[in-house]
């Protein structure tokens, strides 16, 4: 990949202080990329670390064309009402952030000719009988929060279809990594982690036997740079994943190693709002953008542990979100 085209591109990161805003954010400064971040903190924390930061809510459409007509290229939209379980709490609020907050960025994306890469996420396909997952099976979302991704992704194809809106949208496998916080809204590795580290049993759903297609998080930061400066995508739905399935009991065996802790897990039968095998295709995105994963889940993982461990009074349930590597 050549990083070098990323030089000179001026970026902006909606939902940038979240965990994958924070690393992406870390990376184009590194590449002396000019990036702007905007996100209300509404799960997150803004430490006064870094310049360029709007704290505007992207549902406050005036702000958003202040600040967006100044001459972006780019802008990764990360900023969500994350995760099925708050889409049950607050089902409108998920539907005004993803799909209206989306809606209003796409207007300005049109106006000021900025190219818009979009994170979606793999739990729109739902349940599949086929596995691994490709961008061309017909989605089956179960939960409120798929919906709100899937609807929005099909905003971002009529931009481009209705107005050459240059748009991508890129669906997420499982990703996981240093600074991932624990929390009723995150993701099953870092609870996993936090449980274990905690030496509390962690409960297994599908008997620990479900799996997922598990990636780490500097592995999705490079391919979002890849969907950023590839040309001639727009209008695509791109898997971002490794292809590799993992069970949910194999990667507790890991974390369990990892840990030295000597626990067991509660295996527990099937949970209704969770596909119970998830493995992506990713294909696409190596044909397109030529991204391919890089780091094993075991590698990954020790290291995400080694962090937690290092970082274990901040890394705690109730704490807005806050990184520092
Ligand atoms: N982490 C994963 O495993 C995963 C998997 C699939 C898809 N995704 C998607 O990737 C994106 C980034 O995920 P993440 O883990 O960094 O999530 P995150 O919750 O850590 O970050 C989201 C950020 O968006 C901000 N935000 C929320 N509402 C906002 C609003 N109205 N206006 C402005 N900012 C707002 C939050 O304050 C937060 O900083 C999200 O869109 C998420 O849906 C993540």
């Amino acid at each position: 990949m050549n990083l070098s085209l990323m030089k000179g591109k001026k970026v902006i990161i909606t939902g940038g202080c979240g965990f994958v805003g924070t690393h992406l954010r870390k990376k184009l400064f590194e590449l002396g990329v000019e990036v702007h971040v905007l996100d209300n903190l509404f799960s997150s924390k803004y430490d006064n670390d870094f310049p360029n930061f709007h704290n505007v809510d992207i549902l406050d459409k005036g702000v958003l064309n202040d600040i967006l007509n100044e001459s972006f290229d780019l802008m990764f939209h990360l900023a969500a009402h994350f995760g099925h379980p708050r889409s049950l709490k607050d089902p409108n609020l998920n539907l005004q952030v993803n799909l209206q907050g989306t809606l209003n960025l796409l207007e300005a994306c049109r106006k000021y000719n900025i190219k818009m890469v979009f994170s979606s996420t793999f739990t729109v396909y739902g349940v599949q009988d086929v596995m691994p997952l490709d961008e061309n099976m017909n989605c089956n979302p179960l939960s409120l929060y798929d919906v709100s991704k899937l609807a929005a992704e099909r905003y971002l194809k009529s931009y481009h279809n209705l107005f050459q809106t240059e748009t991508v949208s890129v669906r997420f496998s499982n990703i996981y990594g240093p600074g991932d916080p624990q929390g009723p809204y995150r993701s099953a590795v870092s609870n996993l982690i936090g449980q274990v580290l905690r030496e509390q049993s962690p409960t297994l759903h599908f008997k620990g036997k479900a799996t997922r297609d598990f990636i780490h998080i500097d592995d999705i930061v490079m391919a979002l740079i890849a969907v950023g400066i590839t040309e001639n995508i727009s209008g695509e739905v791109i898997n971002l994943c490794t292809g590799v399935e993992t069970t949910v009991k194999e990667l507790t065996d890991y974390i369990i190693k990892y840990s030295k802790s000597n626990i067991k897990p509660i295996l527990v039968p099937a949970n209704k709002y969770y596909s119970s095998n998830m493995v992506g295709s990713p294909l696409k995105a190596l044909e397109k953008t030529g991204f391919k994963y890089r780091i094993k889940v075991p590698d990954g993982l020790k290291k995400t542990i080694e962090w937690a461990i290092e970082n274990y009074n901040t890394f705690s349930v109730e704490q807005p979100y806050s990184y520092n590597p």
